[in-house]
């Protein structure tokens, strides 16, 4: 997106400067040539123009519009993520960026990604405010706690990039910074064997934390359905209990481990706890990854 970010950036300028220009040279001649005392005639000077007006005004409109409609097309297109593009979940804290590849690569201030291929950040924080920064990708999103942001971005160069946190978040906000590493995908590969790989895929710590949480008891095909079945849930819709339906998304499924009662699905009762202080939020994101791992339809 950089250059076409840019690229509107700079008819911005220009046309900052272009009207600049028009205003500053009309009142400089003005305040010459009409200064108190200048023997110029004052003659003829204009009341109620009617056409002078309407071209100062439809022409800035028009301009106006152009840059409305460049500008929401470009707005839209940074804003929805490509579907296939590969997700990593971010997870903010003072003063440090958590990160996990679905494989189960972890990494602190550092962010590998392949060149082109489209990247999603899922992203939340554990405590305040932050703002996942990438100048070079044109890229800034607010990550907030309770509740999940999204940005996205394709890496078209291999290189090292800046990330910054661009929100104001307390004593060591100016050291939470990292950089973002694009390879070749090759060289992704291998990375993703190497250095911070655990060899446990995202959804199989999820697994694992669903079987030690005792999830199973009440969340599987036949268990009596206390709870509802999670299989092929993910990316469905939900009939809720107050009639409306909702998408299993990551949103809805981390609201129901933290909070269940906020939506409960049609026929079921409130039986189940909070986890809320039980779980961290990777452990959250891995229990997603596993809900997701469950409708293979919809895996990656
Ligand atoms: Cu996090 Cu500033």
């Amino acid at each position: 997106m950089a250059s076409r970010v840019d690229a509107l950036f700079y008819f911005l300028c220009a046309v900052s400067l272009v009207f600049s220009l028009i205003v500053a040279i009309g009142v400089a001649f003005s305040a010459a040539r009409y200064r108190k005392g200048s023997p110029a005639s004052r003659k003829g000077a204009l009341h109620d123009y009617l056409p002078i007006e309407l071209v100062w005004s439809i022409v800035p409109l028009m301009i106006a519009l152009f840059i409305f409609a460049w500008s929401t097309r470009l707005f839209f297109d940074m804003r929805v993520p490509p579907k296939n593009a590969m997700e990593i979940y971010v997870v903010g804290k003072q003063w440090m960026w958590k990160i996990q590849h679905p494989e189960g690569n972890r990494e602190i201030n550092e962010l590998h990604v392949p060149v082109g291929r489209p990247v999603k950040l899922i992203m939340t924080s554990q405590d305040v405010i932050h703002s996942f920064y990438i100048p070079a990708f044109r890229i800034k999103q607010d990550v907030l706690p309770g509740r999940y942001s999204e940005q996205w971005f394709e890496a078209t160069t291999p290189g090292e990039y800046h990330l910054f946190c661009a929100e104001y978040c307390g004593t060591s906000h100016s050291g939470m910074i990292g950089k973002v590493i694009v390879m070749e995908p090759a060289d992704y590969e291998k990375w993703l064997m190497s250095a911070s790989a655990t060899g446990i895929a995202m959804a199989a710590n999820g697994a694992e934390l669903f079987e030690r949480y005792g999830c199973r008891t009440c969340h599987r095909q036949d268990s009596g359905q206390r709870g509802p079945a999670l299989d092929g849930l993910f990316g469905k819709q939900v009939k809720l209990a107050g009639g409306q339906t909702i998408v299993a998304d990551q949103e809805y499924i981390r609201e129901s481990i933290l909070n269940p009662s906020a939506k409960m699905v049609e026929g079921y009762a409130p039986l189940m706890p909070t986890y809320k202080n039980q779980l961290t939020h990777e452990q959250v994101n891995q229990l997603i990854e596993y809900v997701r791992s469950l409708s293979p339809t919809t895996a990656k």
